[in-house]
């Protein structure tokens, strides 16, 4: 057992949200493993970490979409840290198609990745949290879950919104176990990979006109609200979810 809360995040190694919530999670003093479906970043990542905090930092080549390969990778993390108290879910994936035009291999690569990717994990590390009596889930939507909008795509908002109701039905099922559950739904938050997604429509204007705050967001900004869920300080709050979004998409 370790004294450090230990962490899991998924697709950790992009230019985005996944990194920024990793070295979050690595400054707030956890054990943070860094897995994604890109084995050499992943490993740049940990060493980085490695370096500037002076200990060490597992990563781990992880296809979320693959339920044997979560399984072992849980087992793995379980067998080094005997215990696993974080789990982030943040791998995403998306191609805009409208609805009448999308092909069935959208539809089903993007419902793999983002619904059944973060089912995939909390299936394999929520019966070891229930086995310690504690733990916390943070799962990482989008305002797409419950904007009418044709921006995101439908596979895309759905696979969100199906995220929010699987994070409230485990957030039910496990408070007994000490377990708590929380989705977090960002905005636009940017990096430079989100141009082969969306048009160029998308980004011009948004600042200034979209956001009440005159600005895009940052990972860092998710990552924030995500070091926040996973402390102490949120020890109430469970089964809800938290647009980090400048204002655009309120939950209100
Ligand atoms: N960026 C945004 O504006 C925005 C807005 C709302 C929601 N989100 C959500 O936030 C999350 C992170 O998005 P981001 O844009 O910051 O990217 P990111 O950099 O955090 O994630 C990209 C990484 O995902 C990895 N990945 C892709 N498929 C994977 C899989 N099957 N298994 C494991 N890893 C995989 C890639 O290798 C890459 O390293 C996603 O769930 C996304 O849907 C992003």
């Amino acid at each position: 057992m370790t004294e450090r809360k230990v962490a899991l995040v998924t697709a950790a190694a992009g230019a985005g949200i996944g990194a920024a919530i990793a070295r979050q999670l690595a400054e707030d003093d956890l054990e943070v493993v860094i897995t994604d479906a890109h084995e050499r970043r992943c490993g740049e990542l940990a060493s980085e970490l490695s370096e500037k905090y002076g200990r060490k930092f597992l990563s781990k080549l992880l296809d979320v979409t693959d339920f044997e390969a979560v399984e072992i990778v849980v087992h793995e993390i379980v067998k080094e840290y005997g215990q696993i108290d974080v789990l982030i879910n943040n791998a995403g994936w998306n191609k805009i198609e409208p609805v009448a035009e999308m092909s069935r291999e959208t539809w089903l690569q993007c419902l793999d990745v983002d619904l059944n990717g973060t089912f995939n994990c909390m299936r394999h590390v929520l019966p070891k949290m229930i086995e310690q009596g504690s733990g916390i889930v943070v799962n990482i939507s989008s305002i797409a879950a419950w904007e009418t909008s044709t921006e995101h795509g439908a596979a895309y908002s759905a696979a969100k919104a199906g995220i929010l109701a699987l994070t409230r039905v485990a957030a039910a099922e496990n408070g007994k176990h000490g377990i708590r559950v929380n989705a977090v739904s960002p905005g636009l938050i940017y990096n430079d990979f989100l141009r082969r997604i969306y048009p160029d429509e998308f980004f011009e204007g948004y600042a200034e006109n979209r956001s009440l705050v005159g600005r895009v967001g940052k990972p860092q900004d998710v990552a924030d609200m995500v070091s926040y869920l996973i402390s102490d300080k949120a020890g109430y709050i469970t089964g809800e979810v938290f647009p980090v979004s400048g204002g655009v998409s309120p939950h209100a």
